[in-house]
């Protein structure tokens, strides 16, 4: 997820750029950038890191803007998708005369690229984003025309992107698209400017009407005409820029939460087609001579780890072990070359993590790091990272992190099953058909979000929970706790299910509450009689299930689904929503609860 920017007008556009990208680095920020045109200069400035190293380079450079004169621009800050975090790849990309920032991901942009090569055209950057300009600029070269070619431009793009680009060739517009990532558009208050953004917050203050892109709708801008490709409609700015930070969430959770059906649409992006999985940045063989898999993390990623090791184990055939990493990294483990190390986590510096990394690399084994922020220092170490693209994640309560992780390590087990040749095409097309409804499962419905706000008022007085689960949802029934632990300070443990009666049953009595997964699709009869037994027991019960279930005191229920996985993750948002809604009744912060920081650096 990245952040794009845009002005026209008389103002001080390098100003105007650079703050308003300050207000979007909640999107990401490994690099960014702006390119100005005024009269025939365009000027370009890029930096890595935060937005203050790019204000910096624009304040210490000669350039000026001439104040009262027109001029035209874009900026983008960047979270990395695909080619490493450096100035080089960060936008705007150029062609010879032409400029473009983009958000989203360009699918199909390997063979745009090949068929642009062989044109002539010059690549620089490892990006997607880049064709953008160079097709720009191969289709004006031929029809000299740039609203034709900017339409024969966005014609030829798959995927998900907002594009914003200026050119040489028009110097008093800024032609625009909006298809899947998000874009904003607001009117000077004075009707002579036109101002462009990711989300309102950077609008905020300096204009008051805003019209939100739907998807598919393209158009030109000029300081005083703005041409759509079908009718908008104008609403009114909100007045908060944190309010408008977390698109009208209450908090980053809350946002990331609901973000996560787009965002899993990211991650599967150009790594699945209706026939296979592919997973470029693996080599094609990785798993042949492999006897074990080893999966090692903390926390939430460690949850992630543990569900991907029942997937793992099920479709690829070959072993999968699984380490808490603060443990792995002192138990002087046996490690063999014939063991793949793959390593999960959100920010890519967790010490723990990072240390287990480096004695698996040191050992000589193969090792892949399944991480959300590229160039941190796990995928420095790594021989191979994969990229969840979950966007930056701002709630220290891991959440879309999560469901992005499980995700590709569902497709890895997938890829590697099919490398080995133990999985039918059948079953192959069959997995990957389920794989494309998780968005759907991940979508948070009214009902759901309501009947957890309303069951939150009656579980804020137990002594505490158990979260309790089979087979994949044991995994998940652990990260439920964790949830509700890490943001109420309640507290919570999640076990398997079959586990309860070998000790943790003598707790039961109705001030104890207990969380049921019970999933359709896998063991339903065994969870089944494992809440009965705590029922008899005269626990207080809450059963998440998608089929009806009259023996708990509160029942939840979740959209059918012919495949467990997808009951999984429509658990989880019932799961995250549940523990969020405690939360708020009892007023801690649910983005930054107490004790807790988002990436553990230390040990
Ligand atoms: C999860 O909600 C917590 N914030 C925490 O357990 C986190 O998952 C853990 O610290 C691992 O972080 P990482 O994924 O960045 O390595």
């Amino acid at each position: 997820m990245c952040g794009i920017v845009g002005y026209i007008g008389n103002k001080n556009t390098s100003e105007i750029l650079v703050d308003g990208l300050k207000e979007l680095e909640y999107r990401g920020y490994d690099s960014a950038g702006i390119a100005i045109l005024q009269d025939d200069k365009i000027e370009v400035f890029k930096a890595l890191g935060k937005i203050k190293n790019l204000a910096t380079k624009v304040d210490d450079s000669k350039f000026k803007i001439q104040n009262s004169k027109f001029s035209i621009g874009i900026g983008h800050t960047r979270w990395a998708t695909h080619g490493k975090p450096t100035e080089l790849n960060a936008h705007p990309h150029l062609g010879e005369y032409s400029y473009v920032v983009h958000n989203g991901i360009i699918e199909n942009y390997k063979e745009l690229k090949e068929e642009l090569q062989n044109a002539g055209h010059k690549f620089v950057s490892q990006t997607d984003t880049e064709v953008i300009v160079h097709l720009f600029e191969f289709y004006f070269n031929q029809n000299n025309d740039a609203d034709l070619s900017f339409a024969q431009t966005i014609k030829r793009l798959e995927g998900a992107y907002s594009i914003l680009l200026i050119t040489k060739s028009q110097k008093d517009k800024i032609f625009f698209m909006k298809h899947g990532s998000p874009m904003a558009i607001a009117k000077g208050k004075n009707d002579d400017e036109i101002f462009f953004a990711s989300s309102d917050a950077p609008l905020i203050g300096y204009a008051s009407d805003v019209v939100y892109l739907e998807d598919g709708v393209s158009g030109v801008a000029t300081s005083s005409s703005l041409t759509f490709s079908t009718d908008v409609s104008w609403t009114t700015l909100p007045d908060s820029k944190q309010f408008a930070q977390k698109d009208g969430y209450r908090f980053f959770m809350e946002k990331e939460i609901y973000e996560q059906s787009d965002v899993i649409t990211d991650s599967m992006m150009g790594r699945i087609t209706d026939e296979e999985i592919i997973f470029d940045e693996i080599d094609s063989n990785i798993i042949n001579g492999i006897n074990e898999i080893k999966i090692c993390a903390c926390g939430t990623s460690y949850h992630a780890g543990l569900t991907a090791s029942y997937l793992f184990e099920r479709l690829t055939k070959v072993r999968c072990s699984i380490e808490i990493a603060s443990e792995f990294r002192y138990k002087e483990p046996l490690l063999n070359k014939d063991t793949l190390f793959i390593v999960i986590s959100q920010s890519g510096e967790t010490a723990d993590t990072l240390e287990a990394l480096k004695m698996a690399k040191d050992a000589g084994l193969k090792t892949i790091v399944v991480c959300n922020v590229d160039n941190s220092s796990m995928t420095r170490v790594a021989d191979t990272t994969i990229l969840t693209r979950a966007g930056i994640e701002k709630g220290v309560a891991s959440t879309k992190a999560f469901s992005t992780q499980t995700v590709i390590l569902w497709m890895m087990a997938l890829a590697f099953a099919k490398q080995k040749n133990v999985i039918s095409q059948e079953k192959l097309k069959s997995e990957i058909k389920t794989l494309r409804e998780i968005p759907n499962s991940l979508k948070v419905e009214d009902s759901i979000h309501e009947k957890c706000r309303r069951l939150s008022k009656r579980y804020l007085h137990g002594h505490g929970f158990f979260f309790i689960g089979r087979d994949v949802f044991f995994p998940l029934a652990l990260e439920g706790a964790l949830k509700l632990k890490e943001i109420s300070y309640l507290h919570a443990e999640g076990y398997p299910a079959g586990e309860m009666k070998h000790g943790p049953i003598a707790l039961a009595d109705p001030e104890l509450f207990t969380i049921a997964l019970m999933p359709q699709h896998l063991h339903y009869d065994k969870i089944k009689s494992n809440v009965e037994e705590l029922s008899a027991r005269d626990s207080t019960i809450c059963a998440i299930s998608p089929l009806d279930f009259d023996l708990a005191d509160d029942f939840i229920k979740t959209k059918p689904a012919n495949h467990y996985m997808l009951e999984f993750f429509e658990m989880l948002i019932v799961l995250q929503i549940f523990s969020m809604e405690i939360t708020v009744r009892l007023g801690n912060d649910v983005d930054m609860p107490r004790n807790l920081a988002k990436s553990v650096t230390v040990e």
